[in-house]
C-alpha cells in the first residue's frame, strides 16, 4: 500500500464486526469510530495470545510466564513511546484517556504538587471540551481554590483567540484543551497555545484522544507537557489509556492511585515510591490490554497515519460538501482544515429522530451533546446528530448517511 492511500473496503474485512448485519439483515455503515472504533482480528488475536500462552501478574513472579508477561507489557510501552515519539519512561499505561486526565488533575492539586497553589491561580480549559477534559478541571478548581477560565469558541467552531493574551497572564498554572474537537472536527493551535502558556509558566496539558489515532502525533514537535489518550478510539480494546508526560514533570509529581508496584520501600508507616512510569501504575496492570493496544499501533502504522490522515480528510470533506447542498441540513464547525468528527442538525427534526431513521437503516451515528454539553449550550442546542469516520469507513458510507439523512426529512415531512 502506497504512503498516502489506503482502500477502505480492503481494510474493512480486518474488522470482524463490520461484516455484520443490524436491524434486520442491513448492511452496518458504523460512523461511530469518535465514540468507540472497531477492533481488527490482529488486535483480538493479540490479546487471546497474551492470555492462551503468556498471562502473569507483569512485575511479580520469578517464574518464566511472569516474566514473559513483565516483556509483552514493556514491549508495549516501547511501542506506545516510539509511536508518538517518546521514550519509554514517559509513557503510563491507565485505564482509559479520562483516567489519564483525572491522574493529572489530582496529582497536581496534591499535597505535594510540584505546583504551590496561590491565592488567584488560574486553569485554563476551553469551551470546546469534553466532560473528560472539564470536570476534573472543575474539581481540581474546587480543592485549590483557583479560578476556572475557559477560551471561548466562535460562531464557526474555532478556538476565539482574539482575549488570548489576557487569558493566559502570569496566573495561569495549567492550560488543558483538546488537540481536536470530539463534536466539531475543529483541530486547535497546539504549539502556538503552548508557547504562550509556557512563556507565563503555566503547565500543558493536551487531550489527544481524538488526533492520536487520527493523525502522526508528535509529542515533541507539539511543544506541550502532557498528553492523554485512550486505547479502544484507535481500534486497541478498553480499558487500556495512555497518559505521556516530559520526564522531568512526571518526576515531580505525586502519585494519584496507590499500592503494589508503585513503590520502593514501605514500612507500616509510610512509603517511598518508585520513579516514573512505575509510580503511577499501581496494581497488577492491564498487560493483555496493553499488547492489544501495540498491536493496533501496528496495524495502523502498517496501513500508514498519513494514509489514514489523508484517507478521513477526503471522506469528512465530501459528507460536508454533500450535505451543506442539502435544504435544511447545517454542519457545525470549521470548514477546514479540520478533523473526522461531523456534526449537524436537520431542521425540525430532533437529532434523536434522525438517529433513529439512520438506525433503522443499519448506520450508526452517535447523537445527543456527546458529552460536551457546554459546547451545545454555546451553539444554542440541545443535541446534534454526529458522524465520525476512520480508515474503514468509504465512499459508499457516506452516500449511506446522505441518503439516510434524505429519508429522515422524508419520512418527517420536512421536504418534498
Ligand atoms: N468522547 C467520546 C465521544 O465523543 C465518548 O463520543
Amino acid at each position: 500500500m502506497s504512503a498516502s492511500t489506503l482502500n477502505a473496503e480492503i481494510l474493512k474485512k480486518d474488522f470482524p464486526l463490520l461484516g455484520r448485519t443490524v436491524r434486520g439483515g442491513k448492511k452496518l455503515v458504523y460512523l461511530d469510530s469518535g465514540a468507540t472504533s472497531q477492533k481488527p482480528t490482529m488486535v483480538l488475536d493479540a490479546e487471546r495470545n497474551f492470555y492462551e500462552y503468556h498471562n502473569a501478574a507483569a512485575h511479580r513472579g520469578a517464574h518464566q510466564l511472569a516474566e514473559e508477561a513483565t516483556e509483552a507489557f514493556e514491549g508495549a510501552r516501547e511501542v506506545v513511546a516510539h509511536f508518538i515519539g517518546a521514550h519509554t519512561r514517559e509513557v503510563i499505561f491507565t485505564k482509559s484517556a479520562t483516567e489519564s486526565l483525572n491522574l493529572v488533575a489530582y496529582s497536581l492539586s496534591a499535597a505535594e504538587s510540584p505546583i504551590q497553589w496561590r491565592p488567584g491561580d488560574e486553569v485554563l480549559v476551553t469551551e470546546m471540551e469534553h466532560h473528560a477534559n472539564l470536570i476534573p478541571w472543575q474539581e481540581m478548581a474546587k480543592r485549590t481554590g483557583a479560578r476556572l477560565r475557559f477560551i471561548p469558541v466562535t460562531d464557526d467552531g474555532q478556538l476565539d483567540l482574539t482575549q488570548i493574551d489576557t487569558l493566559i497572564n502570569e496566573k495561569t498554572r495549567i492550560l488543558s484543551f483538546t488537540h481536536a474537537s470530539n463534536v466539531l472536527g475543529t483541530v486547535n493551535p497546539v504549539r502556538r497555545l503552548a508557547d504562550l502558556a509556557h512563556a507565563v509558566g503555566a503547565i500543558v496539558v493536551l487531550d489527544a484522544c481524538q488526533s492520536v489515532p487520527h493523525e502522526s502525533v508528535d509529542v515533541t514537535a507539539l511543544g506541550i507537557d502532557l498528553m492523554a489518550f485512550s486505547g479502544h478510539k484507535m481500534l486497541g480494546p478498553t480499558g487500556v489509556g495512555v497518559l505521556w508526560g516530559r520526564f522531568e514533570i512526571l518526576e515531580s509529581m505525586p502519585p494519584f492511585l496507590t499500592g503494589g508496584s508503585m513503590i520502593e520501600v514501605v514500612t507500616l508507616e509510610s512509603a517511598t515510591y518508585s520513579l516514573p512510569p512505575k509510580r503511577f501504575e499501581a496494581g497488577v496492570p492491564n498487560m493483555a490490554q496493553a499488547v492489544g493496544l501495540a498491536a493496533a499501533i501496528g496495524y495502523l502504522q502498517e496501513v500508514g497515519m498519513h494514509a489514514i490522515a489523508h484517507h478521513e480528510e477526503d471522506l469528512v470533506t465530501s459528507a460536508i460538501a454533500q450535505l451543506e447542498t442539502m435544504p435544511g441540513v447545517k454542519v457545525l464547525g470549521p470548514a477546514g482544515p479540520r478533523g473526522g468528527a461531523l456534526s449537524f442538525l436537520v431542521d425540525d427534526i430532533h437529532p434523536h429522530d434522525v438517529g433513529q431513521v439512520l438506525d433503522d437503516d443499519g448506520i450508526a451515528v452517535r447523537v445527543g451533546h456527546h458529552c460536551a454539553w457546554p459546547l451545545m449550550r454555546r451553539f444554542g442546542v440541545a443535541a446534534t446528530t454526529r458522524a465520525t469516520f476512520y480508515l474503514y469507513n468509504t465512499h459508499e458510507d457516506v452516500s449511506s448517511l446522505v441518503s439516510g439523512i434524505r429519508r429522515a426529512q422524508q419520512f418527517f415531512g420536512t421536504t418534498s
